[in-house]
């Protein structure tokens, strides 16, 4: 049983014919752009926004017709995963390196819908280090800044390389162990210069899909729903 697989198919099913899609990035939202292909194959009419070069390309390879955001006035739903998320649908994400454009599109769209398997479910965030993203001018100065915050932040690599996100800027991963109040965090974090944005998304998930290894499906409310 895979359980990305079944959380994410599950997802899919709330696409109507007409919506704007806003597509994740990841290795769950990559089943549900696999099944929203087969539908669209299948002739559902869709237009849709990919919110990484990686989730674009296997867009394309399925035949989904991709629009760019600025094309679209608004969008109806996005599917997306994530690295955590608590009971009050908060979510750390950005383990893929993707949640500038994540979070434009999540926040560009009407709904947003979450998509994990149950691993990724916690109590208190904050385990998952927090993706941060920084503008490579002065990155030192800005990690130490990062650092003030109470964690342990970590320049992102890839292979030898300094890990370069889809917009060109450098990802630092903060360990904070457990994060008490995201909200009061999102905000310092946005008054250092050299931020762009972090992987906290507070009141931006309507509904979570958490797949189980026993084959069921848990779906939790976010509070902007209660
Ligand atoms: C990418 C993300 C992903 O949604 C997150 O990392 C979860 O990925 P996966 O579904 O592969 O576990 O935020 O930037």
């Amino acid at each position: 049983m895979n359980v990305k697989q079944l959380a994410a198919e599950k997802a899919v099913e709330y696409v109507e014919d007409g919506m704007k899609i806003g597509l994740g990035t990841g290795s769950t939202a990559y089943w549900a752009i696999r099944k929203l292909g087969e539908r669209v194959q299948q002739g559902l009419k869709i237009t849709a926004v990919a919110t990484s070069r990686a989730s674009e390309e296997q867009a394309r390879e399925l035949g989904i017709p991709l629009v760019a955001f600025g094309d679209v006035d608004h969008l109806d739903l996005t599917i997306d995963g994530a690295d955590e998320l608590d009971g009050r649908l908060q979510l750390i994400k950005g383990g893929g390196g993707a949640l500038l454009r994540e979070k434009i599109v999540a926040m560009g769209s009407t709904r947003m819908i979450v998509v994990a398997d149950e691993s990724k479910a916690v109590e208190t965030l904050g385990k998952f280090p927090l993706p941060v993203e920084i503008v490579p001018f002065a990155w030192e100065w800005t990690v130490a800044e990062l650092a003030k915050q109470g964690c342990k932040p970590e320049l992102r690599r890839s292979g030898d390389e300094l890990y370069k996100t889809d917009n060109g800027n450098y990802i630092a991963d903060c360990r904070f162990e457990a994060i008490a109040s995201a909200r009061e965090l999102a905000m310092s974090l946005h008054g250092i210069p050299g931020v762009v944005e972090h992987g906290l998304f507070i009141g931006i998930a309507d509904l979570a899909i958490i797949g189980k290894k026993d084959g069921s499906i848990e779906i939790v409310e976010g509070e902007s729903n209660l």
